[in-house]
């Protein structure tokens, strides 16, 4: 099927068997997402958002339906390639940061290209650029456990984006985070989008899906709307 998306999902689908019975969470999704897009999955707790973001991110497979990814239908079959393609072409970015607490800021930003195979020397001053991207040129030193909330989901955002992947995933991102570094982490978005990245952003908040430029809605594993942020 010939697309121009960068990603296109069609009918994709997901269940869990729970002893005997077949739990449909994903029930038959497509969806088209393009290069510079700013797109929000919006839906309640429950909905089935994590479990799309893990398929997005090739950290998990559908039980049916197909992935396109820049032009290629996505084989779950072979892990090897889909775990080097995940490591190039994906940034995660998650609600509880899952940053490395035994490691200072840089360390953590530089391990996506440590493996990928880059030397610390090479991985080095890419990390640096990053954070110093994201505000953080004075705590590249700091362990997580010494970095504020928003500090921390920083310093996540410049790991997800080292590797220069073609989409950014950030699953719930400012579900942790007070107002004001929900609004830093937004406006932050807002200036990576306005650079170029895709992003797909997912939340259950309508004020933080109103930043994005489409929203999508998602209700018991379905797409049930698709609404510019000016409709809320
Ligand atoms: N491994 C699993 N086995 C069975 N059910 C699961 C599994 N993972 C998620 N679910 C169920 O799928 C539904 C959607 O979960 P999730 O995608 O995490 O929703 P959301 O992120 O929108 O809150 C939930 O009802 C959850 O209990
Ligand atoms: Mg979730």
């Amino acid at each position: 099927m010939k697309t121009d998306a960068l990603i296109r999902l069609d009918n994709l689908r997901k269940s869990y068997y729970v002893g005997k019975h077949e739990l449909e969470i994903l029930q038959g999704i497509s969806l088209e997402i393009h290069e510079g897009e700013f797109l929000a999955i919006l839906g309640p707790s429950g909905s089935g958002k994590s479990t799309l973001m893990n398929i997005l991110g090739m950290i998990d497979r559908p039980t049916s339906g197909t992935y396109t990814f820049n032009g290629k239908m996505i084989s779950f079959e072979d892990d090897f390639k889909l775990a080097g393609l995940r490591n190039k072409a994906i940034g995660f970015i998650f609600q509880k940061f899952n940053l490395l607490p035994k490691f200072n800021a840089l360390e953590n930003v530089e391990m996506p290209l440590l493996i990928r195979g880059y030397a610390r020397n090479e991985a080095r001053p890419h990390a640096v650029e990053q954070l110093e991207a994201v505000g953080l040129a004075d705590r590249m030193k700091h362990k997580p456990m010494e970095l504020s909330g928003g500090q921390q989901q920083r310093v996540a955002i410049a790991r997800a984006l080292v590797g220069k992947p073609a989409v950014l995933l950030a699953d719930e991102p400012t579900g942790n985070l007070d107002s004001k570094s929900e609004a830093d982490v937004m406006k932050l978005f807002k200036e990576l989008n306005s650079k170029g990245i895709t992003i797909i952003l997912i939340t259950h908040s309508e004020d933080v899906a109103r930043e994005a430029d489409r929203i999508v809605v998602i209700r018991d594993g379905k797409i049930c709307d698709t609404h510019s942020p000016h409709h809320f």
